[in-house]
């Protein structure tokens, strides 16, 4: 079977192929901290070998739980934020038809989301389109106590309810959330909401193959078998055992690592294909919350290209040499499609006619490539052979177990996100929440 795999040549112009070659024992221990649980954050490595250790009555248990729900709604809104949200996002827009929401007769609900944004005019937009149609919630959350979320189910909870009635509501809910903790764990109990449990050992940045994932995703009509199945095929080809050459999570680690020790402080994560542009947002977040601490960390970005080209595309090939690129390079399109000749050739496109599409995107990619290496940004090519489920699970798992890697190469733990709190205290002492007297006082001060 093909899989993804990493290309990282076009860094040699930057940084040579022994220097990298030089990392492999240094990458092999910090993969084996990830096998062993010798790193740091070790009590959240239960994704690492997930893959391998789903099995496949839990998968049916969502399945037939999905094939249910869906017969009932045409809607489900997705619940959760950060790592409760960007999974499932990144994989079902990767996966499905861009203009899904225009279809008429869709096999499965269609997803649409919140708990993402406290924005009034988004939670009040959402409820007047929901007014309309059959739907049903999944709300996440592990900690069960996230802001964000909590609001929205407040707001869509009391809706449904109003609307089927509070007994039909409860079947048309579905909670994803810690095994016993949590006020959403609380509420599920007192309602006697179906619901699936998020391991302990995962957190939120890493559970897109856990029920946080799949149950939204599955209920969307996404394959989650066939994604499981390319995260089993990842893991095995990223194990410490696997050559440095032919381990792409090792590769990856190891190249942007190096750059950025050459003072490439920017990663920007590059797709040809709109599809990705969430799998991009998916992978911020890995990398962000996971590195960026202790002053450390390359700052990761994203970019759609053709249409960044024209608008970041100035800064890529001439603002200041702090990048590095990683482009999402698919091989394959899903659907072919022709430029046709014109007798007329008003627009002068007629040297291109007859070439599909796809071969005109790849020349955009390829001349993008060799400008920006030309220009001073040293490039990562990851090659997925198409978008499918089994290839998308196998890029997820990658860029998991690169991500491990790299925190354990920076020294830190890229299992926690201590930063993430400081907005939240700075919040709840504005809002005067109980329990934060002390901090709603020394925030006036300063105002
Ligand atoms: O990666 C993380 O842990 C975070 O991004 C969380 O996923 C996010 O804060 C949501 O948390 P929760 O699932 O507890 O609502």
């Amino acid at each position: 079977m093909e899989h993804i795999t990493v290309d990282i040549s076009k860094t040699f112009g930057f940084v040579s192929k022994s220097i990298i070659d030089g990392l492999q024992n240094l990458v092999k221990e910090k993969n084996l901290f990830l096998e062993n649980k010798t790193g740091k954050g070790n009590d959240f490595l239960g994704w690492v070998k997930l893959p391998s250790s789903i099995n496949d009555e839990d998968l049916e248990e969502i399945e037939n739980m999905a094939k249910n729900l869906a017969r009932r709604i045409d809607v489900v809104v997705v619940i959760g934020i950060g790592g409760s949200y960007l999974g499932t996002r990144a994989v079902y827009e990767a996966l499905s038809p861009s203009f899904l929401h225009l279809q008429k007769n869709r096999k499965f609900p269609l997803i649409l989301y919140a708990g993402n944004n406290i924005g009034e005019d988004y939670l009040s937009e959402l409820a007047e389109i929901l007014n309309s149609v059959h739907y049903g919630i999944v709300v996440i959350s592990k900690s069960g106590t996230t802001t964000e979320p909590a609001i929205a189910f407040r707001i869509l909870k009391n809706h449904l309810e109003k609307k089927v009635g509070k007994e039909a509501a409860k079947e048309l809910i579905i909670t994803v959330t810690d095994v016993a903790k949590g006020a959403l764990r609380t509420m599920a109990k007192a309602e006697g909401y179906k619901t699936f449990v998020i391991p302990d050992d995962i957190g939120g940045r890493y559970s897109v193959l856990t029920p946080v994932g799949l149950v939204p995703l599955a209920i969307g009509g996404i394959d989650i078998k066939a994604l499981v199945d390319g995260a089993r095929t990842m893991e095995k080809i990223t194990g410490s055992e696997v050559p440095f050459e032919k381990n792409p999570a090792a590769l990856y680690a190891a190249t942007r690592y190096t750059l950025y020790r050459l003072g490439k402080k920017i990663e920007i994560l590059a797709n040809y294909e709109n599809k990705l542009h969430y799998i991009a947002e998916w992978w911020k977040q890995l990398y962000g919350e996971s590195e960026g601490k202790q002053g450390k960390g390359l700052f990761p970005a994203s970019v759609d290209f053709t249409a960044d080209l024209h608008s970041m595309g100035q800064y890529i090939q001439e603002g200041e040499r702090i990048l590095m690129e990683t482009v999402l390079s698919v091989k394959e399109t899903n659907n072919k499609l022709t430029l046709p000749s014109d007798p007329e050739n008003l627009d002068g496109l007629n040297f291109i006619a007859g070439k599909r599409i796809d071969e005109i995107n790849k020349m955009a990619e390829l001349g993008t490539l060799l400008a920006h290496v030309d220009g001073g940004v040293p490039n990562i090519q990851i090659s997925i052979p198409r978008l499918n489920e089994y290839y998308i699970g196998q890029l997820l798992y990658m860029f998991e177990r690169a991500c491990g890697i790299s925190g354990y190469l920076l020294d830190i733990n890229p299992f926690n996100q201590p930063g993430v709190e400081a907005y939240k205290k700075n919040m709840f002492a504005l809002l005067e929440k109980p329990g934060f007297e002390e901090e709603t006082k020394k925030i006036r001060a300063k105002l």
